[in-house]
């Protein structure tokens, strides 16, 4: 514990399990000093498993679909209540699309899925922080993570509409990071995370093949959600201040990896 966040207030959605990347993310901030409001969908708090997180972090639940501007625009001025103050940091972990879940490949999605996939995982990042700005909810220097995947860059066939929408998301931060930067010095990035054990990364057809499959590729292995979420610390923290627009890769250095020895082996490759 080094109290990075000490004196810091956050709002934290996407906490759904002791799996999500969001509930490390929770856990670490609590550890570093800060008191935030947590939230989610409110179909995905009947399974009530954040009330434990709540309790355990001290902190209070307000539930919001991330496609509502009302329930966004409420999110926003009920956490400023609660807290006592404007917000330091927001953490966007928040991720659906219907055309993964349903199994359908990309070549034949589903539009009224993938469009449903643009507004609860992207256009959802552009809600909250143009309801930030208008209330003038963030205090200068605050500063605005949202988790992100390499198949924004780069092909992976099982990632289908997400590629996209993902793409779509560091686009916003970069867009949106501009205004809030000049205005009020707010700062905004996409961290681009591992293959993670979580209920929306193990929705994905082929996940646990390609979560090993990274594995044997990053030199450092993949990050899990537990340094994902030190990783968010960090850029909450005011040691990050000058740090925004950027789209970080937080992924045992797989990105930067064009093959690995170990995967050489496993193809059967032998050195001449
Ligand atoms: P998760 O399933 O624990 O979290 C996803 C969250 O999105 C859930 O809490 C869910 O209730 C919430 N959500 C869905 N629809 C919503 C809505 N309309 N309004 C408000 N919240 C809504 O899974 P995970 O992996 O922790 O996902 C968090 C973020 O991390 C997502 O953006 C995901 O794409 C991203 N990510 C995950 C990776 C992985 O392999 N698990 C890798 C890279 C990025």
């Amino acid at each position: 514990m080094y109290n990075l966040l000490k004196g810091k207030r956050g709002i934290i959605t996407g906490a759904l399990d002791q799996n999500s990347i969001a509930w490390k993310v929770a856990e670490k901030a609590h550890e570093e000093g800060a008191t935030f409001v947590l939230t989610n969908a409110p179909v995905a708090m009947r399974m009530g498993e954040i009330n434990a997180l709540a309790e355990k972090t001290n902190a209070q639940i307000v539930p919001a679909d991330a496609t509502n501007v009302d329930d966004l625009t409420n999110l926003f001025i009920q956490s400023q209540e609660i807290l006592g103050g404007k917000i330091d940091f927001v953490l966007h972990s928040i991720g659906m699309s219907v055309n993964i879940r349903k199994k359908i490949p990309y070549t034949e999605s589903n539009y009224d899925y993938f469009l449903k996939g643009i507004d609860v995982s992207a256009l959802s990042f552009h809600k909250m922080l143009a309801i930030a700005k208008k209330l003038d909810a963030i205090n200068e220097g605050g500063s605005v993570v949202a988790l992100s995947y390499m198949a924004a860059q780069r092909t992976y066939p099982f990632y289908t509409d997400m590629a996209d929408i993902k793409a779509m998301l560091e686009s916003i931060a970069r867009s949106f990071g501009y205004y809030y930067g000049l205005e009020k010095k707010v700062r905004i990035n996409t961290v681009s995370q591992s293959p993670t054990k979580t209920t929306a990364g193990s929705g994905i057809k082929g996940f646990g093949d390609f979560y090993d499959y990274a594995d044997a590729i990053a030199p450092l292995g993949n990050a899990d959600a537990a340094s994902c979420a030190d990783y968010c610390i960090t850029l909450f923290s005011d040691l990050t201040r000058m740090v925004t627009m950027q789209n970080l890769f937080h992924d045992g250095g797989y990105s930067s990896t064009g093959v690995s020895d170990v995967v050489m082996q496993k193809m059967g490759i032998e050195e001449k």
